[in-house]
């Protein structure tokens, strides 16, 4: 089993039209997966990063929402057009694109 040194979670949740809540899945979410899925291949990183589709990440309002592991940066309104320069940035080249990244006092999820 391959030991891989980081997870690409995509959020490709869906809800109904009228949930208030929205979903990551009417943002693009499948299509973010797949263009993640094609470009950690093309930059050779098959091995090494595994984008994986996710349910719900609990950042619903910031989607597409997508988290990289281990360093746990969050990433929010990502479209497919934004994933080459994440994979170059940050699977490559270990820095995350700031412009994407969900502030931490709006990310959920924290201990009181
Ligand atoms: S629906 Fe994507 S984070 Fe909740």
């Amino acid at each position: 089993m391959a030991k891989f040194q980081r997870h690409v979670f995509v959020c490709i949740n869906e809800r109904e039209r009228d949930d208030p809540r929205g979903d990551c899945g009417s943002k693009g979410g499948q299509a973010v997966a797949e263009e993640f899925k094609k470009q950690v291949h093309a930059a050779g990183l098959k091995r090494v990063v595994r984008p994986n589709k996710a349910g719900c990440l609990d950042q619903c309002a910031q989607g597409c929402t997508v988290v990289v592991y281990p360093e746990q940066v969050w990433y929010g309104g990502v479209t497919p057009a934004d994933v080459a320069e994440i994979v170059q940035a940050h699977l490559l080249g270990g820095r995350p694109v700031e412009r994407l990244v969900i502030p931490e006092a709006e990310l959920t999820g924290k201990l009181p």
